[in-house]
Parts: structure tokens; C-alpha cells; sequence
């Protein structure tokens, strides 16, 4: 029997606790809570969240918060990886090497039980933003600059990747990417991990294959493709010619689309109003307007074209966030990986809490004619 579907489309592969999408309604709920609920709370107290199952309260919080805090800093074996690694490669694959380094002198290297994987979750928590900002410095021929333990998640990358303290306003959009961008179900590079782990492969590895899969642009690699989109564009006068030329190509519109939301990315929705209040702030800079213009447009060609609308996704907004930020287009996608890395991390975990080999099937298609 043939019960193939391209892509897994709509195929339940696992059970989970941690996240709830209903792609009609456009929701998401991380752990039964709607992450627009989740928007007053820090990136710190979400990643509690996802890892532990529940909000901590004050004391464990603050138990949490100087366990990450304490973990921010790198060894200088990760910062000599680093200086070795090509100036122009994008931060994904740098997080990658650094990531694969890191592993091997964890402490509990070898030890995959449950105490040690969730130390080591949330060890690369606290350092993912490090190893991008460190190495962001230094293609720069700037020094890394060491995190500050005052400092939440979101404001810390930014004054280790800038080496000034943020705008508050700069720190709120930082730390509301983080937590749109934690956890999404069971999306291309959270299979990938959860398909590592249950080789009993390490939670390393597993992370290493979820940033792999993530880089892609189908999935958050779109977010390069979104920032280099806009700067294509450059103007909202070229935003019609632009979709007229990609329709006649062809071509996928970078932040357009989703397999699972028939409507509106609940994250996207969100995300528009960040972008929104940072144009305010921002006049000079018309990447709102344009955004705004491509996304009206995308849907009244589209329309015409196949009567469905194609919906902006989570990339799309933040692609504008992050133009109005200044944050550089090589970093963006790794800025996605700081956020997911708390939903791989917590997939992991609970795959290896009910573990069965990942192990799916292919229908052989090859035919003697084929040769
Ligand atoms: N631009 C132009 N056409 C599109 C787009 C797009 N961005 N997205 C979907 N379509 C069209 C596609 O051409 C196809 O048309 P037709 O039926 O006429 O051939 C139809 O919509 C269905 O496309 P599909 O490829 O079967 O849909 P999918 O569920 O496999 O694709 C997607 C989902 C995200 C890969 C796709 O929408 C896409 O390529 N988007 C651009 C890349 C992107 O923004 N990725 C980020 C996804 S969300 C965040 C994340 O996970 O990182």
C-alpha cells in the first residue's frame, strides 16, 4: 500500500507536550500557553518553560537565570575555533564547528542521562548567543566582548555583538525574536534532532543536525533570503515590478508561505507590530513600507494567480526587525538557532524520555529503463 505524502505533509510522526499549532487558526501555544501571551516574558523564563514544562516561579527562576547567566562565557579554545573559522562564512556554519568543539570537552562528555542532557541544554542556552556574537567581532578585528550578568538574554547578545548596552526598546525586539523564535512543533530541523536522538546518538549531535536542517532557505535560512529580499527591492516603487518578475520566474518569495498556517503565522502577526514600532523610531529607513507594500501585493497577485493568498511568515517580519536593528545579514539566520535552540533542546528530551528508532520507509521506484 502507497500511503506516501510528499514532504510527510500532515503526517503525525511523534507525540508532544511542548507545543500545540493549529495551522486554520493560526495558533501556537508553547507548553498550553499562546506565545502572544508569552510576549511580557523574558527569553529566560520561556526557555523554562519549554525545558522544564512549566513557568518557574520567582526562586527557581532566579536558581535558572544564574545558571545561564554563569554558563554565558566561552573557553578560549572556542574563541581560538573561532579565529580560524572563514570571515565570510555565515554564523550557522560557525555555530556548527563551535558547537562540535563544545561538545567534546563537556563535562559530562559520554553521559546521556537525563541530568546531563538537560545540563547540557542548557549550556548551549546560555552560550549560542557568545559563540555568534564572538565571532561576529572578530571578522570585524574586534575583540569579543564578555557577557554581562546583568543583562537579560536578548540585551546581552546584542552589547556582546555592538559592545554598547542597547536601546530598551532594542533589548524588548531581541527578546521577543527569541521567544517567537523557541519553538515551532515538529518543523524541518526539530525532526532532524528529534531523528538523531533516537539513534541514542548525544544531545550535541542532535543540536548539530537541527542547526544543519535550519539553515536551508525552505526554513530559516529564509530569513537571509527575506533581509537580502528587501535590500534587493531597496524601494517600495520597485515592490510590484519585483513580484512580477518573481512570478514570471517562478521564483519563491523569501517569508511567503507555510506547510502548516492556511492563515495568518501567529508569530508573523506579532512580529509586523515589532517592525512596525521600530519604523516609528526609524523614519529614515522605509523597510516597514515596503514590507508592508510586498506583503499586500504578494497577496493580490497571488490571488489572481491561484485564488489562494500566500500569508507572510515569521522570517518575513523579522527580517525587517533585524534590518532596522542593523543587525548583519550573515548573522541572521543564526539568530533563529539562538531562539530554537531551547524547543530542540526540550524535543530531545523528551524523545529520549520515549525513545523508538526514527526509522521510516522508501517506496524503491527504480525500473530496469532507468539505467
Ligand atoms: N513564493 C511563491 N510561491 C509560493 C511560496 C512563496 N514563498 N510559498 C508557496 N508558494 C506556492 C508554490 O509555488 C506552490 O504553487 P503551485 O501549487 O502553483 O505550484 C504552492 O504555493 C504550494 O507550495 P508548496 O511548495 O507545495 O508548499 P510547501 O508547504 O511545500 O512549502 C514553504 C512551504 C515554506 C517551503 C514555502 O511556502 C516556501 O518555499 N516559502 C519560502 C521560504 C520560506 O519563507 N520559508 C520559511 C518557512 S516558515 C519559518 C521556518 O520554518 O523557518
Amino acid at each position: 500500500m502507497d500511503n506516501r505524502k510528499k514532504g510527510l505533509e500532515d503526517v503525525i510522526a511523534v507525540e508532544t507536550k511542548i507545543a500545540y499549532i493549529d495551522g486554520i487558526k493560526g495558533i501556537l501555544a508553547y507548553r498550553g500557553i499562546n506565545v502572544a501571551d508569552l510576549m511580557d516574558y523574558s527569553y529566560e523564563e520561556v526557555s523554562h518553560l519549554l525545558l522544564k514544562g512549566y513557568l518557574p516561579d520567582e526562586s527557581e527562576l532566579s536558581d535558572y537565570i544564574t545558571t545561564l547567566r554563569n554558563e554565558r562565557e566561552l573557553d578560549s579554545g572556542v574563541i581560538d575555533i573561532l579565529r580560524i573559522c572563514n570571515k565570510q562564512a555565515d554564523a550557522m556554519d560557525v555555530l556548527r564547528t563551535a558547537v562540535s568543539y563544545i561538545s567534546q570537552y563537556d563535562a559530562d562528555y559520554n553521559d546521556n542521562s537525563v541530568d546531563a542532557n538537560t545540563r547540557k541544554a542548557v549550556k548551549m542556552i546560555a552560550k549560542f548567543p557568545t559563540i555568534v556574537a564572538a565571532f561576529y567581532r572578530i571578522i570585524n578585528g574586534l575583540e569579543p566582548v564578555s557577557p554581562d550578568s546583568e543583562l537579560g538574554h536578548g540585551a546581552n547578545f546584542l552589547y556582546m555583538l555592538k559592545g554598547t548596552r542597547p536601546t530598551e526598546l532594542e533589548a524588548e525586539i531581541m527578546e521577543k525574536d527569541l521567544i517567537l523564535s523557541a519553538e515551532h512543533g515538529l518543523n524541518a530541523s526539530t525532526f532532524a534532532s528529534r531523528i538523531t536522538a533516537s539513534t541514542l546518538s548525544d544531545i550535541h549531535s542532535a543540536i548539530i543536525s537541527g542547526i544543519c536542517t535550519l539553515k536551508g532557505p525552505l526554513h530559516g535560512g529564509a530569513r537571509l533570503g527575506a533581509m537580502n529580499m528587501l535590500d534587493e527591492i531597496g524601494s517600495i516603487d520597485n515592490v510590484e515590478n519585483f513580484v512580477e518578475e518573481c512570478i514570471i520566474a517562478k521564483k519563491r518569495i523569501a517569508g511567503f508561505g507555510h506547510r502548516v498556517y492556511k492563515t495568518y503565522d501567529p508569530r508573523a502577526r506579532v512580529y509586523r507590530n515589532l517592525a512596525k514600532e521600530l519604523s516609528y523610531e526609524d523614519a529614515e529607513n522605509g523597510w516597514y513600507e515596503i514590507a508592508e507594500r510586498l506583503e499586500d501585493v504578494v497577496n493580490r497577485e497571488f490571488v489572481k494567480k491561484s485564488a489562494k493568498i500566500i500569508y507572510p511568515n515569521v522570517d518575513f517580519y523579522a527580517a525587517v526587525a533585524y534590518k532596522y536593528l542593523s543587525i548583519p545579514a550573515q548573522l541572521s539566520t543564526s539568530i533563529f538557532a539562538l531562539g530554537r535552540v531551547a524547543g530542540w533542546t526540550s524535543h530531545c528530551l523528551e524523545q529520549y524520555e520515549d525513545n523508538r528508532l526514527i526509522r521510516p520507509r522508501a517506496k524503491f521506484i527504480w525500473r530496469i529503463y532507468d539505467k
